[in-house]
Formats: C-alpha cells, structure tokens, sequence
C-alpha cells in the first residue's frame, strides 16, 4: 500500500488548501514547528529535530488510516509551502471531538486561521458526525483565545496550568 495514498480529503479554499501531509513536507514542518514562540503554549513536545518533523508526518498519516485523528496540512497556495497544521482528533467516530491548529510564525495575524477554523468547523458539523467540538488554549494565547472566541467557542473551564477548554455546539 501506497504510505502516501491520501486518506484525509482535500480542501480548498480561496488562500490555501489543506491536504495531507507528505515526508517531502518535512523542511516546512521542521520550520513551523522548531520556533519556540510558535510552541509556547504546545501540550505535547514539538518536534525538534528534522527526525522528528518526519515522525510526526509518519504518525499523522498512520492516526488517518486506524480513524483516530485527520492533521492537515496547510498548503499556501502561491507557494506550495506548508505553513501550518489542523488536526481534528475523531476519538473513533464519537460525535463530540476536539480540534486543534497551528501556523508558521511568518503567516500569523493575516487572517488565516479565522478563515481556515470557520470553514473547518462548518465541514465537521455539516459533513461529518460532529455535534460538539472542543478546543484548549492557554489562558495568555491571546490569538487563540480571541480565534475561538469569534468563532463562537464558549469558555467552560480552566485548569490549574491555565489551560481553557472552549466549547461549540452544532
Ligand atoms: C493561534 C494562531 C493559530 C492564530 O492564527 P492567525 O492566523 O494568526 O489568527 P488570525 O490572524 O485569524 O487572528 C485571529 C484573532 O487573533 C488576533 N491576533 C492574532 N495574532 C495576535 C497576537 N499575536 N496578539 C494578539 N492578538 C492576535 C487577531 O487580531 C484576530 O482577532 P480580530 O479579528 O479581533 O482582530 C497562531 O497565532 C498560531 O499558530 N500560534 C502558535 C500555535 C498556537 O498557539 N496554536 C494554538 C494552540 S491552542
């Protein structure tokens, strides 16, 4: 079987187009993902080797084919480059899931996650089994916080790291 035979649909839209990942996108993976700006407020280590850019592709196509998590990757369009990632974690077909996202540092503040998170969240609530998304940012994520918020996410708790977790029902 072809490692790289796409599994998580395409979707285009007017800026970029998310696809699946490829190991020839591991450079721009690398890029993204080893800024510590960029990964302050990451729950789960970021990749910082090249290694482990490729790892982290390796997974993500693997998640796709066992139904556990669809992660993007976010293809501008002038470019070809990946410039970040959208992961929604299906947790086996349950309607209630959590999604998550992250830009190269050099993309943020245009605009693009907005576009990108509503057009996201409306294919999940419309095409897919989801009734309810979740979605957890630091308290002091300013972008993300303010992302989810005009989105229409809800504020439900917080931890004692600082850590938000936001709601949207369908
Ligand atoms: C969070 C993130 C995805 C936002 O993406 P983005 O494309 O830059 O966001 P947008 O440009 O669509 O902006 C969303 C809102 O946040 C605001 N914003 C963006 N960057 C900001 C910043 N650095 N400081 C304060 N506000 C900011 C925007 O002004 C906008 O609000 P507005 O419409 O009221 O003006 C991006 O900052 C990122 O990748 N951060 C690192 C990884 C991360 O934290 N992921 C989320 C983990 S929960």
């Amino acid at each position: 079987m072809d490692p790289e035979e796409p599994i998580v649909p395409t979707i285009e839209l007017e800026k970029v187009i998310l696809r699946q990942l490829k190991v020839s996108d591991r450079d721009d993976i690398f890029e993204a993902y080893s800024d510590k700006e960029a990964m302050r407020f990451r729950r789960n280590p970021a990749p910082r080797t090249i290694q482990d850019a490729d790892a982290m592709i390796s997974r993500s196509i693997l998640d796709a084919r066992l139904n556990k998590a669809f992660r993007w990757g976010i293809e501008e369009r002038i470019s070809g480059k990946i410039i970040g990632t959208f992961v929604w974690k299906v947790e086996n077909g349950k309607s209630e899931s959590e999604i998550g996202y992250s830009l190269n540092k050099g993309w943020w503040n245009q605009g693009l996650m907005t576009t990108i998170l509503s057009a996201m969240v409306s294919r999940l609530f419309e095409k897919e089994n989801v009734t309810t998304l979740f979605a957890i940012a630091h308290r002091l994520n300013v972008a993300s916080v303010r992302l989810l918020n005009k989105n229409g996410f809800v504020r439900m708790s917080e931890d004692r790291e600082g850590l938000v977790t936001f709601k949207k029902n369908r």
